[in-house]
C-alpha cells in the first residue's frame, strides 16, 4: 500500500480549498491502494523558512521543520491542492515547499488546481516548476476546477462533474503505478530510507 498525501496550500480563514481537499480525500480513501493522509498547512502553521542550513543538507534546527520533516518523507506520491493568488502559488505553500529537499526528491505529484475562470491553471504550472526543482517527478494527471465557488453549497461542500471525477479516477491509477516504480526505485538508492543529514561544511 502506498502514503498518498494531500497537501492543501491555502491557509486563510474561510479559505475555499479545504472542500476541495475533503472532496478528493473522501475520493481517495476508497481507494484500496492508498493509505491517505491530509496535510494541512494550515494546521501545522511552520514559520517563514528560518533555518540556517540549506535544506538539501537535511541539517534542521527547529522542530518545527524536523516535525514536517518527518512528514512528509512518510509519502510515496502527493497532491497538491492549490488556488493561484495573483497568478502564482499561495506564499503559505511555497514556503512549506522550501523547507524540505531530500524528502520531496524521487516522487510522483499530481495538482488539483480550483479557483476562477482560469482554474488556477498558471499557478499549477509555477508548482510544477517548483516540484522539478525539488526533484519530485510531476505527472500530466491532474484536476482542474475553474469557478470552483459554484460548485460549492453553502455548507461548504464541493461537487465534482463528471470530468473531474473521471481525471481524479486517472490521476490516482497514476499516482498508483508512478508510485510504487519509485517507491522501489528509493529503496534501492536508498535502503535505509530518505533523509540522511549530510556531512558536508
Ligand atoms: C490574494 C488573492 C489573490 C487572488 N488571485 C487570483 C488569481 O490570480 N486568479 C484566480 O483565478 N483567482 C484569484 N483569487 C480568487 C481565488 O481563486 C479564490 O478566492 C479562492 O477561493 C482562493 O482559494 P482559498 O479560498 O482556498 O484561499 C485570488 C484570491 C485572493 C484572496
Amino acid at each position: 500500500m502506498l502514503t498518498l498525501q494531500i497537501i492543501l496550500g491555502s491557509v486563510r480563514e474561510g479559505r475555499g480549498g479545504a472542500a476541495v481537499a475533503r472532496w478528493f480525500e473522501e475520493a481517495a480513501q476508497r481507494d484500496a491502494r492508498f493509505r491517505t493522509e491530509l496535510v494541512d498547512l494550515k494546521a501545522l502553521a511552520l514559520p517563514l523558512m528560518d533555518e540556517p542550513n540549506h535544506p538539501r543538507l537535511a541539517r534542521y534546527t527547529h522542530e518545527h521543520t524536523k516535525r514536517f520533516s518527518h512528514i512528509i518523507d512518510r509519502a510515496d506520491a502527493y497532491v497538491f491542492v492549490t488556488t493561484e493568488y495573483n497568478f502564482g502559488i499561495p506564499g503559505a505553500l511555497k514556503n512549506a515547499l522550501d523547507y524540505l529537499a531530500q524528502e520531496w526528491k524521487g516522487k510522483p505529484m499530481s495538482i488539483i488546481s480550483y479557483g476562477g475562470i482560469s482554474g488556477a491553471l498558471r499557478a499549477a504550472e509555477d508548482l510544477r516548476r517548483v516540484g522539478v526543482a525539488l526533484n519530485m517527478v510531476p505527472l500530466n494527471h491532474n484536476v482542474v476546477a475553474p469557478l470552483y465557488r459554484q460548485q460549492c453549497d453553502e455548507a461548504g461542500h464541493f461537487s465534482p462533474n463528471p470530468t473531474q471525477i473521471e481525471a481524479a479516477r486517472d490521476m490516482l491509477d497514476a499516482l498508483a503505478e508512478w508510485g510504487a516504480m519509485l517507491r522501489e526505485r528509493r529503496m534501492r538508492l536508498e535502503p535505509a530510507g530518505t533523509v540522511t543529514a549530510a556531512t558536508g561544511p
